[in-house]
């Protein structure tokens, strides 16, 4: 995968102060990529690798700090089974071949979800590219795997439920911090910008209580042909955007 040297810099007329601080991203449409060739879908899902892969050097280069790509959800093992093993061996393999290169770039790796239910050796592999990244300041990269938004908030709900149940933590004391502090995103900051590629408007039980904010891109282009140009026009779509977080545009004639 080679870069176009002028989409390496930041593109002028992007205000490097109003960049999004966080990037989600629902890689939708690696199949139909496929598909639309004639290949077999697992084609689609290794381009799809390089174009991640991509996106995540761009936030580098351009001063994004935070990527949250979401790779496989609590609902993709209804795929047929010869798909679902594949990705499995994919992200394996990908993480064992890129992670001296992401040490190299400063990148920290954190993987979200229920982890407990992927297959031992790639579950080796995530502890080892979490731990060897641990104390890296660059990037902040997260994937989201075998990752379910309803779960991870069901499962932050009994993790409380038993701690006041043992004593630790007292009815009163729930709130919205306490919460986050028991989702698997617990210290990385919510998305600012969602992008869903393939044009689908859905949310798909991608990071429910973190997009509560988030402003939403929606485009036609499939993953694997999302590139710098179209993370481009993103963020511009972005900057036009005025976030009021539920409030009112402050002005000057109160
Ligand atoms: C959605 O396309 C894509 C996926 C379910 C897999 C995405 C995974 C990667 C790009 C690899 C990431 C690797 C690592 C190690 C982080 P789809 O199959 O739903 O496409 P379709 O909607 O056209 O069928």
């Amino acid at each position: 995968m080679s870069v176009d040297l002028a989409w390496q810099k930041l593109p002028v007329d992007l205000d490097p102060n109003r960049l999004p601080k966080h990037v989600a991203a629902i890689m939708d449409g690696n199949g139909r990529w496929a598909k639309n060739k004639g290949k077999p879908r697992i084609v689609g899902h290794q381009k799809g690798v390089d174009a991640l892969k991509d996106l995540l050097r761009c936030c580098k280069d351009w001063g994004i700090p935070a990527l949250t790509a979401y790779a496989f959800s609590t609902e993709n093992w209804g795929r047929p089974l010869e798909e679902v093993q594949f990705l499995m061996t994919l992200f394996e393999r990908v993480l064992r071949r890129e992670l001296q290169e992401m040490m190299a770039e400063n990148v920290k790796i954190r993987f979200v979800g229920n982890l407990t239910d992927l297959p031992k050796s790639l579950r080796q592999e995530i502890e080892r590219s979490m731990q060897d990244t641990e104390n890296n300041t660059g990037t902040q990269f997260t994937i989201a795997t075998n990752y379910g938004g309803r779960q991870e908030i069901v499962q932050a709900c009994r993790a409380i439920a038993s701690k006041v149940e043992r004593g630790y933590v007292e009815v009163e004391k729930i709130d919205e911090s306490l919460f986050e502090e028991h989702l698997y995103t617990k210290g990385i900051t919510h998305p600012d910008l969602l992008i869903r590629t393939s044009g689908e408007m859905r949310i798909s039980n991608f990071l429910l209580w973190q997009i509560a904010y988030a402003e939403i891109y929606v485009t036609p282009t499939l993953w694997p042909d999302f590139d710098r140009a179209e993370f481009y026009k993103a963020l511009t779509t972005y900057q036009q955007r005025e976030r009021r977080f539920g409030k009112v545009k402050s002005t000057n004639n109160k």
